[in-house]
């Protein structure tokens, strides 16, 4: 399946919330005096989405450490000097190439953040055409130098989503201190590195996206996109009709209250309650903490659906791509929330 470029044109952001928020960041002008010279070239005066506009998926992918930077301002890689202007040279005809440096090349496919991308150049992990480059000021043409990290390659914007079914008892963060496994085992065959979007606790299994594309995967986890998250629960006792109503209704949780979901009850058993619950916010541990808020426990939790995706067949621990379509359809879903 070919790689999604998905441009955040006007009709697929949110009006009224996040998508003027999101634009409004992306819109921010830079000081005028921190433009040099350098800047002139094809990529001169373009606000780099990476730093700008674009909080990164959390429990970000890539290499080591990585942690895709949030609000991490960008020039402060090349130069760390506060409020000093950058003075990097400009590259040989920079004005007719579409020669970049190599952290801006990184961070725009959404390896991780500028500063970030330095530390991996000086660690001497990337490297253009089969040999290292350390130089921070090197300026390559991404369309025809061959840059990798740590031999993955990097492709300047065939952004990756990614839609995992996680099993129970995988991490959702790139590396455990402790050795437990986490979701990036399961992701061998994926050409780039890719953050989540949102978490699954270990124990819940489901439905997770992962992205390159970090204003996407802000999108899909922040709560004023209003993006619907459905979850199947088997709950640690029978629950009465007033509880499913309260659930549904909103609970006040020690970090707020919950906003209206939507909730079905599928089966009983002597002692347990199976129900669908569907949440459009996607707190931490939101449905574990709004069960035990009615004196109950979540003994299963699997995460079926976020918008109009589901797993539809695809087994547990096996990824696929989304196609263009369904990316579409996420940044699409209609922002209508259920009636408590
Ligand atoms: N709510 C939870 O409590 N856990 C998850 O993993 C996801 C949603």
């Amino acid at each position: 399946m070919p790689h999604v470029h998905i441009a955040y044109h006007h009709k697929y952001m949110r009006p009224r919330d996040y998508g003027s928020k999101l634009l409004a960041r992306r819109r921010k002008p830079k000081p005028k005096a921190a433009k040099p010279a350098a800047r002139q070239s094809a990529s001169a005066g373009r606000p780099d989405k990476n730093t700008a506009t674009a909080k990164p998926g959390r429990g970000v992918p890539a290499p080591s450490t990585a942690r895709q930077g949030r609000g991490v301002p960008a020039r402060s890689a090349a130069k760390p000097e506060a409020g000093a202007a950058p003075t990097r040279p400009a590259p040989p005809q920079a004005a007719n190439t579409a020669k970049k440096t190599l952290d801006r090349i990184l961070s725009k496919a959404g390896f991780g953040s500028r500063t970030e991308a330095t530390e991996w150049i000086r660690d001497g992990r990337v490297k253009v055409n089969g040999k290292p480059v350390k130089s921070i000021d090197a300026w390559v043409d991404p369309k025809r130098d061959k840059v990798t990290l740590d031999g993955a390659p990097v492709r300047e914007g065939a952004k990756l989503y990614i839609l995992l079914n996680k099993p129970k008892g995988y991490l959702t963060t790139y590396k455990d201190p402790e050795g437990r496994p986490t979701v990036y085992q399961l992701l061998k065959g994926v050409p780039g590195f890719v953050g989540t979007a949102g978490r699954l606790d270990m124990d819940t299994s489901g439905l997770l996206i992962l992205t390159s594309d970090t204003a996407f995967a802000d999108f899909i986890t922040s709560p004023a996109s209003h993006v619907p998250k459905t979850y199947l629960v088997k709950s640690s006792a029978r629950l009465t009709d007033e509880q499913l109503a309260m659930l549904r209704k909103g609970l006040t949780l020690d970090d707020g209250p919950t906003r209206p979901a939507i909730v079905t009850r599928l089966r009983d058993s002597e002692k347990y309650t199976h129900f669908e619950i569907t949440i459009t916010e996607g707190r931490n541990r939101q449905v574990r903490r709004m069960v035990e808020a009615l004196g109950a426990k979540v003994l299963k939790l699997v995460r079926v659906k976020i918008g109009g995706i589901e797993l539809a067949g695809l087994g547990m621990g096996a990824w696929r791509e989304l196609s263009r379509a369904e990316v579409r359809g996420l940044l699409d879903t209609p922002l209508a929330e259920p009636k408590s």
